[in-house]
């Protein structure tokens, strides 16, 4: 499944009979917030726990630490700190909130949803809530749905948020994938567009392939394999990946649907300040912005500090970005993400 709707150039943007043509109304991105537990889980920590050493993982992965929670932290704990965050920067309070959708692979339980947990901590009590669960492309996912109940004017503010503990799904016995993943959570606040100036989201594109189902995935707990004592014993509820398989998806599709997003706008490559790409290796972001022979300063690295948080890493990006004071009103930026399932999206936002 592909979604490619058209993108409308700068000078249609202002006039009302474009935006209907669209289909609806203009969507910003009022607010931004992220959040990441203050533990560290550092390589030379790792050291001591399975056979690696910080040379390595900082050469295949240019992950130097990650975040990890306490016992007892969840995903919606996270995921509400953030949330709050962005709704403080949009000037929003928690009951103007119309609908919270959280996208995660580490929901505090199977149901209820971690969107119902947000909802309680942070007293948004006019809000439907619900997750979605597309892996490392959750975020955008999110953000898609969101997007389209902004446009179509059904509801003016929506919460979307990415949120993970993976440090609870991640087998520290495991050289080959302990490395990789880290805990956080980042989220904004989409609201209908009002006045010329606003970050934007101006479109969000979809995709999935279904036959790569088990190069990366969480076997265990499911319908398929339910949590048994043998299950546990065989270590099928922890994160399982054929490495150097995903490595070589992500950059072949993340280079693809990265060039069919900007084909399908008005836009060419230069027109774009900014390439944030989902933080998953340091080698699969450079490897596909040269085969887009875009420069590697114009893209984004946090994965340094925080290694893989899969659905959180666009929004903890799109949050320190905006902190960092990067981007001028107008520039454009690109956001690019793929993960298990296969899944991948892709947005353009107007910052
Ligand atoms: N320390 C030291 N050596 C290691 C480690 C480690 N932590 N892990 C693996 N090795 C060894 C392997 O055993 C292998 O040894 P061998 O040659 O003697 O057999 C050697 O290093 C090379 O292993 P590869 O797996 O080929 O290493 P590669 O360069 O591919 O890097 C990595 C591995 C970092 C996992 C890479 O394949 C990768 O990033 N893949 C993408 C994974 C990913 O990001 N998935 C994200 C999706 S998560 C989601 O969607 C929820």
């Amino acid at each position: 499944m592909s979604t490619y709707h058209k993108v409308l150039t700068r000078k249609e943007f202002p006039h009302k009979a474009n935006m209907e043509r669209n289909g609806g109304y203009r969507v910003a991105i009022a607010g931004t917030g992220a959040y990441v537990p203050p533990k560290r889980l550092t390589n030379r920590d790792l050291e001591k726990m399975v056979d690696t050493t910080d040379e390595w993982i900082t050469k295949r992965t240019g992950i130097k630490e990650r975040r990890i929670v306490e016992d007892g932290v969840a995903s919606s704990d996270l995921a509400s700190k953030a949330a709050m965050r962005a709704l403080k920067d949009a000037k929003v309070s928690p009951k103007d909130v119309q609908l919270i959708i959280t996208s995660t692979i580490t929901p505090d339980s199977l149901f209820p949803s971690t969107s119902c947990y947000v909802q309680k901590h942070i007293g948004a009590k006019n809000a439907g809530a619900f997750d979605v669960l597309a892996a490392c492309a959750g975020f955008i996912y999110a953000l898609s749905i969101g997007e389209n109940y902004v446009r179509a004017g059904m509801v003016d503010n929506v919460l979307v948020i990415g949120a993970e503990t993976l440090s609870k799904v991640t087998d520290y016995t495991d050289r080959s994938t302990c490395i990789l993943f880290g805990d956080g959570a980042g989220a904004v606040l989409l609201r209908r567009a009002k006045g010329k100036h606003c970050s934007e989201v101006l479109s969000t594109h979809l995709g999935a392939d279904g036959k790569h189902t088990d190069v990366l995935t969480l076997p265990a707990g499911g319908s398929k394999i339910p949590s048994t004592t043998k299950s546990i014993k065989e270590r099928l509820h922890y994160i399982k990946f054929r490495g150097r398989e995903v490595f070589k998806l992500a950059i072949t599709n993340l280079t693809k649907i990265m060039r069919k997003t900007i084909d399908s706008s008005d836009y060419t490559v230069d027109d774009f300040s900014l390439f944030i790409l989902h933080q998953s290796n340091f080698r699969i972001i450079e490897a596909t912005m040269e085969r887009l022979h875009i420069p590697p300063e114009k893209t984004f690295f946090n994965i340094d500090k925080y290694g893989n948080t899969s659905s959180a890493s666009i929004p903890i990006a799109l949050d320190e970005v905006k902190k960092s004071g990067r981007l001028k009103p107008g520039d454009l930026v690109l956001l690019a993400a793929f993960g298990g399932g296969l899944t991948w999206s892709s947005s353009i936002i107007r910052w």
